[in-house]
């Protein structure tokens, strides 16, 4: 039974790591062609001299395409990438090992720099060893070091994400504010909020912060609380969606609010409300998520979700990309760049609480208007 279980996974790698070249190549060939045609245009008319050193091959890895919100910073990149650099994107699909084989890949291809969106936080040292020994300066984004970049051992390596515990701050903001205006919620009138937590992956470092800062939040408020059920829905709708309908044949009446670390789980959360009769006859529940993506905007303009806090996916992909050719090129990693690096060589881009009264914010943070 072992050999065939060894035996399957090795073949399950095998194939993954197909796919992964196979994504990447189909994803690199058309933006390579694109880019040397235009670039030697470009050369033509501009006097800056070397072509392949204003149009630097830049290696991006994503932890996994199959993520809501890393698929709007992905297409950020995308653009941000236009007529500046020739990306070459990877699907990291969810596994560390796929991820460094695809970073060892790209440095032999001679990328210029790194973007990293890594599968596992703390395998960013392992990462960096690489990007050092090749001299390739290195951005994270989106999933940080736990111990800070600045742990790092190596003087090109840099992180563009958010302040995690801002956002677990702002949701627990949304909420406080929220019960406090309406008594009715507290259903069975003991003076305790009974919540259910959805939490990201485990370890990652916006998940743990969003958990515990969102709680402490409301709990600062003056709120007493009551933890009915946690667990992790790996940021995902599907899971998201499992764990709600359990929780409500197990709690049915108990919930009084859901809190999700992000929207994608607060997508799955409310398809289980739904189909268990609320949003409708007066029926409701308050759910909360993070990111701020388009179907969670749908939802709270409907009353359905209460509210949700903006993760900026257009800054976080742009800055990223322009770093990786700040640095490829030798310059200051914020040339031309709006932002600043705090103690721990990061890139903060600001969380934002949205509701339904400030919907357009969030609309243009992710290119909808
Ligand atoms: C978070 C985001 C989640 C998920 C995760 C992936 O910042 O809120 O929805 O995309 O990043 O690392
Ligand atoms: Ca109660």
């Amino acid at each position: 039974m072992k050999k065939i279980m060894g035996l399957l996974l090795t073949t399950l790698l095998v194939m993954s790591l197909f796919v992964g070249c196979g994504s990447k190549e189909k994803d690199a060939e058309p933006t390579g062609g694109n880019d040397s045609n235009q670039s030697s245009s470009e050369k033509d008319q501009g006097n800056k001299g070397d072509n392949s050193a204003d149009k630097p091959k830049v290696g991006v890895t994503i932890y996994k395409f199959d993520d809501n919100f890393m698929t709007y910073t992905r297409n950020a990149m995308t653009s941000a990438a236009e007529g500046n650099a020739e990306l070459v994107m990877n699907d990291s699909q969810n596994n560390q090992s796929v991820q460094n084989d695809q970073v060892d890949v790209m440095i032999n291809k001679g990328v210029k720099a790194l973007v990293i969106n890594l599968v596992d936080p703390g395998a960013a040292p392992t990462i960096a060893d690489k990007a050092k020994a090749a001299d390739i300066p290195l951005i994270f984004v989106n999933k940080e070091y736990p111990e800070g970049t600045d742990k790092i051992d190596y003087d090109k390596v840099w992180y563009v994400g958010t302040q995690s515990k801002e956002s677990g701050d702002i949701q627990g903001k949304l909420v406080a504010e929220a019960w406090k205006a309406h008594p009715e919620w507290d259903r069975n009138g003991d003076g305790v909020m009974q919540y259910v937590m959805l939490m990201g992956e485990p370890g990652h470092p916006d998940a743990e912060a969003r958990t515990k800062y969102s709680v402490e939040y409301i709990k600062d408020e003056g709120i007493r609380v009551e933890e009915l059920e946690k667990q992790t829905g790996m940021w995902d709708a599907t899971k998201g969606k499992e764990l709600m309908t359990t929780w409500l044949g197990k709690e049915g009446d108990k919930i009084e609010m859901v809190l999700c670390n992000n929207d994608g789980m607060a997508l799955g959360v409310v398809e289980a409300l739904k189909a268990d009769g609320y949003f409708s006859d007066g029926k409701y529940m308050p759910v909360v998520g993070v990111d701020a993506i388009p179907e969670a905007l749908d939802l709270i303009q409907q009353d359905i979700m209460l509210g949700t806090v903006l993760n900026d996916p257009l800054n976080q992909g742009r800055v990223s990309i322009e770093m990786a050719i700040n640095s490829a090129a030798g310059k200051d990693v914020l040339d031309g760049l709006d932002f600043s690096l705090d103690e721990t060589k990061a890139v903060r881009i600001p969380y934002q609480p949205i509701t339904k009264d400030n919907l357009d914010l969030a609309k243009k943070a992710y290119g909808m208007e």
